[in-house]
């Protein structure tokens, strides 16, 4: 592979905004709960001489860049291999009870799309893979050749919120009569023709929501994010806070329906006339009623934080 590609590095996004949300510079133990290539965490580590990170990666091979990127602070970085929904038991294994920021930058970084042999870009031939984690069993190959066509229709429209789901599907259906889809590049193409020319979107590939919504399904990328949010915020320290990052209007949703649960003094349904449930401990105060969203100048300089869209809490 080229060299300049291999050396591409993710550039993190909404920066600014997380150092300050976090409180960054009055110093603490900070867990970058998806450390990629670690650019959000080394912005952690400048902003006080008196922090430390945990990074966690569930792929191996990103989190090696982390490592070396990371290498002249070593000794304020710990970085776990690991699935950050594990992370009340990675924390406790450390003999770390509270920490003092939390930090969810979700989804794929550059470099899934760049390296060969993933699977996740369509421009690129290579394996239907599309694990981040390769510990996993489940690939987009196994989804895309052995799933029922009716379970794939589903994917496309929940995940990808694609409008051609039930054509992409059927198309993905015969083409398997003739034999295994094995490439990203059969995929693409696949996905392409089973849309209509005409309705070819006009700014993004005509596979790309197909390419997503395989990637959110093969990652069980919602269910991981809707799993953490139930423990995390309950790892701060009075006063610290939370940021989310996600990517996609799924996750957003997804964030801003577990922040304003643990926001809420009561847990019962809003269709009963009065509170039956007895009122329990308010855990988190939201700090970003609105998501913020990148300023021009970012998104002049990188169009990936376009769909950007952080989310901020504080444990009360
Ligand atoms: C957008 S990138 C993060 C980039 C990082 N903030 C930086 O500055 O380089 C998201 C990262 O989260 C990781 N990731 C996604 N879901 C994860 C999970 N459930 N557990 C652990 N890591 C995860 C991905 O492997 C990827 O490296």
């Amino acid at each position: 592979m080229d060299g300049a590609l291999r050396e591409y590095l993710h550039t993190p996004v909404l920066t600014k905004e997380v150092i300050e949300y976090l409180k960054c510079s009055e110093g603490g133990i900070f867990v970058d709960a998806t450390v990629g290539e670690g650019g959000h965490a080394l912005e952690v580590l400048w902003a006080s001489q008196q922090s430390r990170v945990i990074g966690i990666d569930w792929d191996e091979e990103i989190l090696e860049k982390a490592r070396k990127r990371l290498d002249k602070y070593a000794e304020r970085v710990t970085l776990v291999h690991d699935d950050f929904v594990y992370l009340p038991l990675i924390l406790q294994g450390m003999g770390i009870k509270k920490v003092d920021g939390l930090l969810f930058d979700l989804g794929v970084s550059a470099f899934h799309f760049h390296e060969e042999g993933r699977g996740f870009a369509f421009q690129k031939d290579g394996p239907l893979d599309m694990r981040m984690d390769k510990r996993k069993k489940s690939t987009a190959y196994y989804i895309v050749n052995h799933f029922p066509i009716e379970g794939i229709e589903e994917i496309l429209k929940r995940y990808g919120e694609e409008r051609w789901a039930k054509r992409i599907a059927r198309a993905i259906g015969d083409k398997r009569q003739q034999g295994d889809i094995k490439t990203t590049r059969d995929l693409a193409e696949i996905a392409s023709r089973a849309i209509p020319r005409r309705y070819h979107p006009r700014r993004i590939h005509p596979a790309t929501k197909t390419f997503l919504a395989l990637r959110i399904a093969v990652n069980e990328e919602l269910k991981n994010i809707e799993e953490v949010l139930k423990e995390a915020p309950l790892l701060l320290k009075r006063g610290r806070r939370i940021c989310v990052i996600s990517f996609h209007s799924l996750e957003d949703r997804i964030v801003k329906e577990a922040f304003k649960r643990m926001e809420s003094t009561c847990i019962c349904p809003p269709t009963l006339p009065q509170c039956v449930c007895g009122g329990r401990e308010k855990v988190l105060q939201i700090i970003t009623k609105k998501p913020l969203t990148a300023r021009p100048k970012e998104l002049r300089d990188n169009p990936r934080a376009r769909s950007a869209k952080l989310r901020v809490a504080e444990r009360v």
